[in-house]
Formats: C-alpha cells, sequence, structure tokens
C-alpha cells in the first residue's frame, strides 16, 4: 500500500481491537511485480549514513522486548533516550525511570494514544527512531521516521505484506536513511558458528537448511497484558509463517541473499488449527468470551524455499502446540551439517567417528565469531543469553561509525514478505509464490556479509 492516507485508515484503532479488514493479506498480484525506484537508484544496498557521535533515540513500545531494547540503550556508550512513547501510559513511566536511573535526562513521554509516535518524531530532535510495538505498528511507524529523516530500526517481523515491504524499501532509499529490522536471532552464538564455518568453507558447499520458530506461546497469547493482548488477532486472520525471520534470518545470511544470491520462490502449507481453541477450553471460564474466537492459523505451518542456486530451506512456525523451544538452524553442505536444538555438528574428515554426532566445543575453539569472543560482549548477559545485547551494540557502533548495519531494508523485506507469500500459497493449495527482487537485481554486484569484529 503506498497510499500513506489509506495507510492510516486502515491501520486505525488500537491493537486489541482489531477487526478482520485490518490483517487481512492484500492479494494484489501488482505487488509481487518488479518496481521501479521511487528515489534516487542506490549505487550499493549497502547504505553507509553520515556517522553519529551521539544517537538521539526516541523509543515506541517500552513493553515486553521495548524495555529489554532500552536497558540495553542504556548500557551503551554514545545513546541519548530523549522520548519515549507507548500507549499504556505505565509502561512510558516505567521506561522514564529506568532512563533517570541510567543518570540521563528524563525523556519527553508520549501517551496519547495509537498515534501519538507521529507527535513524538515531530516535535523532538531525533537520530533514531526505534519501535518494539505489536506487528500492526512497526510499518506506520518506521515510514513516519523514514520521511521525516530518521534512521528506523523495528522488532520482528519488519512488515508482514508484500506492498508494505515495499513501502520500506522505497522509503530507506528515497530517505537514505537506515532501516533495519532487529534480528537477534542471527547474532546468538551458535547461529553465528554456523555463519563462521559456511564461510570458512567447513560445510562445504551449502545445499540446504531448516530453520524456524518453534515456541509454545499458548499462555503468552492468553495472557491479559503484553502481547496476550494483540497476537492472537493475527491467528484469527491469516493462516501462514507470519514470524518468519527468528529462523530464516541467520539462514539468510549463511546464504549470502541479497549478497550474492537471492530467495527465489515458496511453497507453503499448514496443519489443522487445534492448539488455541483447546488451550481456551480448558483454560478460560466458561462465560470468557475469548473461547468463542475461531482461530484460522494451521498449528502447524511448514514451507519450503528455493534459492536462485537451487538451495533448500525448510521453514516452521509452530505457536501453539506442546513442545520445547526451537529454531532448528541446521545448515547442510557437502562436507557435513550444523544443528541446533540439542547443539551438534558432524564434518567429514574432521568428526572422530564416521557417521556419529559431536558437540560443538572443539569447533568454538576453533571458529568462534569474534564478535562473540570481545570482552563486552562476554559481560553482556543480558537478553535472551547476550544475543539482544550484541544486535544492539553492533547497531549502535554501526551507527556511531557510519558503516553499513549487517541487516539493511533489504534484508528487512526479504525475510519479512515470506509472511504474506506463506499465506498466499496456503490459501492457493501450497502453489509457489515468487519472492520479489527488492534489490531490484543489485543482489548480483552487491558484496557477502563479512565477518565483523566487535
Ligand atoms: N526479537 C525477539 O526475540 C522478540 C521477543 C519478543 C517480542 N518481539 C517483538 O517485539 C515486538 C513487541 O513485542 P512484545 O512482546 O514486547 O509485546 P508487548 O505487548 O509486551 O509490548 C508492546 C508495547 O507496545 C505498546 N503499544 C502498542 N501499540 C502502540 C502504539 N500504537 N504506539 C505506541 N506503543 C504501542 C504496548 O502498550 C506495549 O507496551 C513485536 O514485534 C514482537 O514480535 C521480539
Amino acid at each position: 500500500m503506498s497510499d500513506d492516507s489509506s495507510r492510516r485508515d486502515f491501520l486505525k484503532g488500537t491493537a486489541a481491537t482489531l477487526g478482520a479488514a485490518a490483517l487481512r493479506p492484500s492479494l494484489s498480484d501488482a505487488a509481487l511485480q518488479p518496481r521501479a525506484s521511487t528515489g534516487p537508484a542506490p549505487e550499493t544496498l549497502l547504505l553507509a549514513a553520515p556517522p553519529l557521535d551521539r544517537i538521539r533515540v526516541g523509543f515506541v513500545g517500552v513493553g515486553g522486548m521495548g524495555t529489554v531494547h532500552l536497558e540495553n540503550y542504556l548500557a551503551l556508550d554514545g545513546v541519548d533516550v530523549v522520548a519515549i512513547c507507548d500507549i499504556d501510559p505505565s509502561h512510558a513511566e516505567r521506561g522514564r525511570q529506568k532512563v533517570v536511573a541510567a543518570g540521563q535526562k528524563p525523556p519527553a513521554l508520549y501517551t496519547r494514544g495509537v498515534r501519538d509516535f507521529e507527535r513524538m518524531i515531530g516535535e523532538q530532535e531525533l537520530d533514531l527512531v526505534f519501535t518494539a510495538t505489536p506487528w500492526e505498528w512497526h510499518v506506520p511507524v518506521m515510514l513516519e521516521a523514514l520521511r521525516t529523516g530518521k534512521h528506523g530500526a523495528t522488532e520482528v517481523p519488519a512488515a508482514y505484506r508484500v506492498d508494505d515491504c515495499w513501502a520500506l524499501v522505497e522509503a530507506a532509499e528515497k530517505y537514505r536513511k537506515h532501516c533495519v529490522m532487529m534480528e537477534n536471532c542471527c547474532y546468538d552464538r551458535r547461529e553465528m558458528l554456523a555463519f563462521m564455518l559456511a564461510r570458512k568453507g567447513i560445510l562445504g558447499e551449502l545445499l540446504h537448511a531448516e530453520c524456524g520458530y518453534l515456541h509454545d506461546l499458548r499462555s503468552i497469547k492468553f495472557s491479559t497484558d503484553g502481547e496476550g493482548l494483540w497476537r492472537r488477532a493475527h491467528a484469527m486472520e491469516h493462516n501462514g509463517n507470519r514470524y518468519p525471520t527468528h529462523g530464516l534470518g541467520p539462514i539468510a545470511q549463511c546464504f549470502d541473499i541479497n549478497r550474492g544470491n537471492q530467495f527465489d520462490y515458496l511453497v507453503s502449507m499448514s496443519s489443522p488449527q487445534r492448539g488455541l481453541t483447546l488451550y481456551a477450553q480448558e483454560h478460560l471460564s466458561a462465560d470468557d468470551p475469548r473461547r468463542k474466537e475461531l482461530y484460522k492459523l494451521g498449528d502447524v505451518n511448514v514451507t519450503l524455499i528455493r534459492t536462485v542456486k537451487g538451495q533448500t530451506i525448510y521453514l516452521a512456525h509452530n505457536t501453539d502446540s506442546p513442545r520445547p523451544y526451537s529454531r532448528l538452524n541446521t545448515v547442510q553442505g557437502t562436507r557435513g551439517l550444523i544443528q541446533g536444538w540439542p547443539d551438534r555438528i558432524y564434518i567429514e574428515g574432521r568428526a572422530e567417528k564416521s557417521d556419529e554426532w559431536e558437540p560443538l566445543d572443539k569447533f568454538y575453539a576453533e571458529f568462534e565469531h569474534p564478535l562473540w569472543k570481545s570482552e563486552t560482549v562476554k559481560q553482556a548477559t543480558r537478553g535472551h543469553g547476550g544475543m539482544d545485547f550484541l544486535e544492539d551494540f553492533r547497531f549502535v557502533s554501526c551507527l556511531r561509525a557510519g558503516l553499513p548495519t549487517d541487516q539493511n531494508v533489504y534484508d528487512a523485506a526479504a525475510w519479512s514478505v515470506v509472511c504474506e507469500l506463506t499465506d498466499r500459497s496456503v490459501a492457493d493449495r501450497s502453489r509457489p509464490q515468487d519472492v520479489p527482487d527488492f534489490t531490484r537485481g543489485k543482489w548480483k554486484t552487491t558484496a557477502p556479509l563479512g565477518i565483523v569484529e566487535a
């Protein structure tokens, strides 16, 4: 949707009261076609903005994950948190207290409803707007930030419609600002080891990967605060994978997506829906109106993505079944494979015994990613075992040094567009869906992501 006013009308209302129309994927085939850039054609996909000595940040949405990022930013050098926006005044106030406790000036608070981020962005001198709102607000916040000359950072997924992915790319190109999706799982220790093994050729030629987001969120989805206020609504309105990037992001980096390689097409199918209905029947009182809700989202969604090099990626989503957590994180090459949950590896010629898994220890000793070896990162234990701090640390370091960011708007678009494409494929007997080339061909000449140092 490129028309801002219709986007606004479309998204009006609170997260908790999202109606069917607000969440229905747009099915215009035009959105899948290559588009002309509306701004100056980028010479490279790797935007480097002028360095910032200090970064003035405005946060939008400081619930669970926004607070994690806020705390990280307060622990980083060169960051001033100057404003906080949240529809829940108690969340904004909690954020204000954290900023003051960290020795910074009290930030301005914006708590006058779902569009008050516009007032914050209009009034405050900001370098960066960071949104950790419910999914439906990521795109409006990011577009407002970019349009007014700020960098934007968003939680995942950046967008869940094809049109919105294009809108983010077009705005970032037009205003020459970073538009980064903060995919923290790209910074987890084993994912970064897999990246190193891929880069160093230890896995051989990469052939196949398996990844996903397999996390029992049933109780969270029925909670009376946090994600319970908005996430279930999405399960009523779509049937596909609306949370693909935790699994797919790290694999995309291993496979050089947008940097010498591209997703080509995908096919997707969903199992029956059961988990949320069962949970409601078994845990909610007989008169709870949520027992009448009808969900479309199949408990297990599986997708196969083919890259232009012919590699295959299995991507799974399941947040509604009893099961331990996993992102799978399997990378198979011609010489062996690494796998997560449980962590294990088999490399032909290096394994002590043929046909037997080994632990990762000796590979960490030899191939640990430099960022995980840095003292700064070793001391940071907060946020999902350290990966959240590492992603914030890296992003802020890049902004301050004027370097291209590790993830950019093309990555945000290519990883997030899977949301609508899986819905389309599921709705159409798993027919293949082409993945748009958001780089408009520039992926062929963009250098692969390097092994960055702290
Ligand atoms: N990367 C990760 O590991 C990870 C983990 C959890 C959540 N997330 C992502 O973070 C985002 C937020 O999730 P959460 O768990 O923190 O949810 P949450 O409900 O705890 O927090 C959302 C916050 O946004 C506020 N909000 C809602 N609409 C708003 C608006 N229009 N303007 C300003 N504030 C608004 C809410 O009051 C709340 O404080 C989601 O995109 C989610 O997918 C990522």
